[in-house]
């Protein structure tokens, strides 16, 4: 991967990271689930393992937790070596999914059960602090069965940070949840961690939810970390065409490059001159090679063709005709079919919309070339999507 080199070197001079993994891999036979994958998880950060099913998330955070036993690598927390500890004398604590609360015990005895198991009797006012956290004070007599899903939810949360662990560790842990109340839960779970302070590995398929909650996010894909960041950067700058299509939604259309000009690299896309900062250019941008052009559907205006004179210069543009247009509020999605790209897609916020913007016509797509980044051309433009060869195709890479 060649994301991988440049990652190991910036995180090798973090040394004061909580959770460092080095060369952890994991085989099940002939087949590798993970494979040895370097990570340093800086002390405090809100961290996501973001990745579709099987890419070997779960592995990877039962790994750190000492459910499983890698293959080969190491795994520290802080200065200690803990890979050859069994889990209960790490300093961690795992949150699953299914949250498994004691269904005879009320939420208080619930949040108490750890300080009881190690011979604490004045457990009061610790199971207190930590209702009030997760604000449940109210609810401190209840049976889980009483509960809400997202209350329990935040039982289950209190449980584990009355032990004060060092790591947190959350295996998809709102994935039980309604739409709705994970969005909620996901501001709360934000707001517990940066309170508390204590470092936070977060597993989740929900790009979205990755994103909202998390310093930075490790795109895992088949085993790999395919790229590691801050959601911004990852959004912005995506280094492959998985991370591209996987976070959100990318337009990429397989063009050649032209010339450079200054820090600008022009490329050539079906007849059309396009041109994007070499800066943001992952792929080696010589004159006659192949590059992908991407550029998110948020970032591009849309034009009637008859009013085309409009478009200001110095703008990308290419012209094609609406196939499908989507109302969703705040916004309306265009599928447009051009030349480079059959569909091309862009989201335009509902302020003054244009009614002649519908199927059938005729548009100009611009947008900033500031906005444009380059990808190696080497790899599927399907990568990372839902589409026919879908995340299947991600995999296989
Ligand atoms: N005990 C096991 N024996 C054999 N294969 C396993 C075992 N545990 C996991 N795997 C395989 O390893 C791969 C990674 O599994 P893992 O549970 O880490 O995925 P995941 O990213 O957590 O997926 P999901 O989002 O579905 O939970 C999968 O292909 C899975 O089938
Ligand atoms: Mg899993």
């Amino acid at each position: 991967m060649t994301t991988h080199t440049t990652k190991s070197r910036t995180e090798a001079t973090d040394r004061g990271g909580d959770v460092r993994l080095t060369g952890i891999s994991k085989t099940y036979g002939s087949f590798t689930a993970v494979h040895p994958l370097d990570l340093t998880v800086p002390q405090g950060s809100f961290f996501a393992l973001l990745g579709a099913s099987g890419c070997g998330k779960t592995t990877t955070l039962r790994m750190i937790a000492g459910l499983e036993e890698p293959s080969g690598g190491t795994v520290h927390l802080g200065d200690q070596d803990v890979t050859a500890l069994p889990p209960y004398k790490r300093p961690v604590n795992t949150v699953f999914q299914s949250y498994a609360l004691f269904p005879h015990l009320d939420i208080f005895e619930n949040v108490a059960f750890g300080l009881r198991r190690r011979g604490i009797k004045s457990v009061k006012k610790q199971v207190g602090e930590m209702l009030d956290l997760v604000q449940l004070g109210e609810q401190a007599r209840k049976k889980p069965h009483q509960l809400s899903g997202g209350q329990q939810q935040r039982v289950a949360l209190a449980r584990a940070l009355i032990n004060h662990p060092k790591v947190l560790l959350l295996d998809e842990p709102l994935g039980a949840l309604d739409l709705k109340l994970r969005r909620q839960m996901q501001l709360e779970l934000k707001r517990i961690q940066t309170e508390v302070g204590i470092t936070f590995v977060h597993v989740t398929h929900d790009q979205e939810e990755a994103m909202t909650m998390a310093d930075r996010v490790a795109v895992m894909n088949a085993g790999h970390v395919e790229q590691l960041g801050a959601p911004a950067d990852l959004y912005e700058n995506p280094r492959t065409t998985f991370v591209a299509n996987f976070l959100g939604t990318s337009n990429l259309i397989e063009a050649e490059v032209d010339t450079r000009n200054g820090d600008d690299v022009v490329v050539k896309a079906a007849g059309d001159k396009l041109v994007l900062p070499g800066a943001r250019c992952s792929a080696p941008a010589r004159a006659g090679g192949k590059v992908l052009v991407g550029v998110r559907p948020e970032k591009i205006s849309l034009t009637h063709a008859d009013d085309a004179g409009s478009v200001p210069e110095g703008r990308n543009r290419v012209t094609g005709r609406i196939s499908n247009t989507s109302f969703i509020g705040v916004s309306t999605q265009y599928v447009v079919d051009c030349a480079a790209c059959p569909e091309f897609e862009v989201y335009a916020q509902n302020i003054d919309r244009d009614p002649r913007l519908a199927p059938g016509a005729d548009v100009v797509l611009h947008w900033n070339p500031a906005h444009t980044f380059g990808l190696d051309a080497a790899q599927s433009v399907l990568a990372g999507t839902m589409g026919e060869a879908g995340i299947a195709e991600g995999e296989a890479a």
